[in-house]
């Protein structure tokens, strides 16, 4: 797998940020893990000011989606922030978006009443073989263990056709200490909370860039290159 820029700098400080990690763990050790819709069900009202960080990552987007995709599915489209930019730089282009929070999908639809809705769990749902120019993900499969992403990316590489790209913008870990660290803190939370391995809750794992070129190379992705990062919000592209 030809892997490009995967060194690129996440967050100004390593050192910095991995302060705040451990000082934010520390305050909240004892809160308990939220289910996944839930989560954003809440936080609904509260959602467009607490993602205004990443403006400038959702107005990068459209630029780095091939020009000529016709078809593409967002995984965890949530209330439609990266679509509100996508939409308009693709006026002849099918969208479809998954995600688990009716609040969100709502507010989606009150915007794009034209993107096609699938409310289900990404994990589980079959995207299908051969259907989309492009698969899109905006800030969501950060919250996915490595085995989680593995599947996941098998039924992302199989549902793009022979052109196809996977450009997902998330949270990435920037060492393999942070990656270590917030797997540890989830693996122990759930136990405490004596948690069902297929309960849905919210908690960011991120992985290292490294380690996610790992996985898409499993899933038979040929290249992985990071595109550039946006407040730790990082475009990573992968192709068939
Ligand atoms: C941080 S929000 C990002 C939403 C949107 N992409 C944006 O940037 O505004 C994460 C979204 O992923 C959705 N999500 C998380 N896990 C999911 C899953 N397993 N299946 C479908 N959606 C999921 C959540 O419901 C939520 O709307």
């Amino acid at each position: 797998m030809i892997r490009t820029n995967l060194d690129i700098r996440i967050r100004d400080s390593i050192e910095d940020h991995m302060f705040g990690l451990k000082w934010w763990l520390k305050e909240t050790k004892d809160v308990p893990l939220e289910e996944m819709a839930s989560f954003f069900d809440v936080r609904i009202d509260d959602y467009v000011p607490h993602m205004e960080r990443w403006d400038e990552a959702y107005r990068t987007f459209p630029k780095y989606i091939p020009p000529d995709a016709r078809v593409i599915l967002d995984l965890g489209c949530g209330s439609g922030l990266e679509l509100d930019q996508i939409i308009p730089c693709f006026p002849n282009t099918d969208f479809t978006g998954i995600d688990l929070s009716t609040a969100m999908i709502n507010e989606l639809l009150s915007k794009h009443p034209e993107v096609n809705i699938i409310q289900a769990d990404y994990l589980k749902y079959p995207f299908g073989e051969n259907i989309y120019d492009a698969v899109i993900s905006f800030e969501s499969l950060h919250h996915l263990l490595p085995k989680q992403k593995q599947g996941l990316y098998k039924k992302i590489r199989s549902c793009l056709n022979g052109n196809g790209v996977f450009i997902n913008c998330d949270y990435y870990a920037c060492c393999d200490e942070e990656e270590t660290l917030l797997l540890n803190v989830y693996d122990e939370k759930r136990k405490k909370e004596h948690l069902p391995t297929d309960a849905l809750v919210h908690f960011d794992i991120p992985l290292t860039l490294e380690h996610e070129a790992d996985l898409l190379e499993s899933a038979g992705f040929t290249s992985c290159s990071a595109l550039s990062s946006h407040s730790g919000a990082c475009f990573l592209k992968a192709t068939v």
